[in-house]
């Protein structure tokens, strides 16, 4: 029997209640909490495969290394997610090797490949920026104890990758030339990748159990707008193209296309100006992209390996 009925436990997560244990949920409760860590062990897990393959294409041994402690640091972060969830009765090991790859859900970006140095970095700028952007909302807002604890680590090491990403695509927009167009490439495609991230707008949602149990503090729409203005404000900086702009009266970006749009997945661009609809969107999503199964597969195969070395 729970201690709070639903509408108990809203009110009290609002007035500053902090939830610790099972003890204090309800079942609502709980189901949003576990589906918020899959999404969130999920994210961190597929963004190793997928920025393992560009760090192959480092430019030299010491960036290689630091590419590398960035993979190092999302294993880190996905393991956190995985151990809180074990903590909630699921179990991390079925998580991970039972579930078809199709189910995995993380955000369509980590399904494609990342080709190059100047994909990787821009993918650092745009995509860990989401990651910043979502999970600094968790942590300051989030009802439940352990992972408000958690993401303080989380939260630095998210900084570091933010960091090496701008730096580095300012270091390679700035030496011009083929570098900068690497760069510039990588945002026509990554840029409406990282809008798309925050969900579907707050318009399509009628009732949020993320946001009535304070799970998290800001809507799709507010989340969206917060990237919108870091990664528009870095672009303008470094000179390079974004299909948005600052209204300089509000202060607030503004997409110079409707969203949602179509994606060419064989020619990897976006159609811009022909639009479609959310459901279709999510059919997309749905459908995934084309680096999900290897991706999947990538972190499986070093554990099918190890045992049959151990069994030799
Ligand atoms: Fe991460
Ligand atoms: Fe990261």
């Amino acid at each position: 029997m729970a201690r709070f009925t639903d509408e108990e436990l809203m009110r009290k997560v609002q007035e500053g209640f902090i939830v610790e244990s099972e003890a204090d949920m309800t079942e609502t409760y709980k189901k949003a909490l576990v589906n918020q860590l899959i999404v969130q062990g999920d994210t961190e897990l597929m963004s190793a495969p997928a920025y393992y393959m560009a760090t192959k294409d480092a430019p030299s041994t010491n960036t290689m290394v630091s590419a590398t402690a960035i993979i190092q640091d999302e294993l880190g972060h996905a393991n956190i997610a995985y151990r809180l969830l074990a903590d909630l009765g699921q179990d991390p090991d079925a998580l991970l090797y039972d579930r078809p790859p199709n189910r995995f859900k993380n955000p369509f970006g980590f399904d494609q490949p990342i080709a190059n140095w100047g994909e990787l970095v821009t993918a650092h700028g745009l995509y860990d920026r989401a990651g910043i952007t979502l999970l600094s909302d968790v942590h300051r807002h989030t009802s439940y104890g352990p992972l408000k604890r958690a993401l303080a680590k989380v939260g630095m090491e998210e900084n570091f990758h933010l960091r090496h990403g701008e730096v580095w695509m300012r270091r390679l927009t700035e030496s011009g030339g083929e570098a900068r167009e690497l760069v510039q490439r990588g945002v026509d495609w990554m840029f409406p990748m990282g809008v798309e991230w925050f969900g579907m707008p707050d318009d399509r949602k009628h009732h949020n159990a993320q946001l009535d149990f304070k799970l998290k503090g800001m809507t799709n729409d507010q989340l969206r707008a917060t990237w919108l203005k870091a990664v528009v404000s870095l672009c303008e900086q470094l000179g390079l193209d974004v299909p948005a702009h600052t209204n300089p009266e509000t202060g607030e970006v503004e997409l110079e296309y409707e969203l949602p749009c179509e994606w060419d997945a064989d020619e990897r661009v976006w159609l811009l100006h022909t639009p479609i609809s959310w459901d279709q969107v999510w059919e997309r999503w749905k459908a995934r992209g084309p680096m999900n199964e290897e991706f999947v597969d990538s972190i499986r195969r070093s554990r099918a390996f190890t045992e049959k070395l151990l069994a030799a």
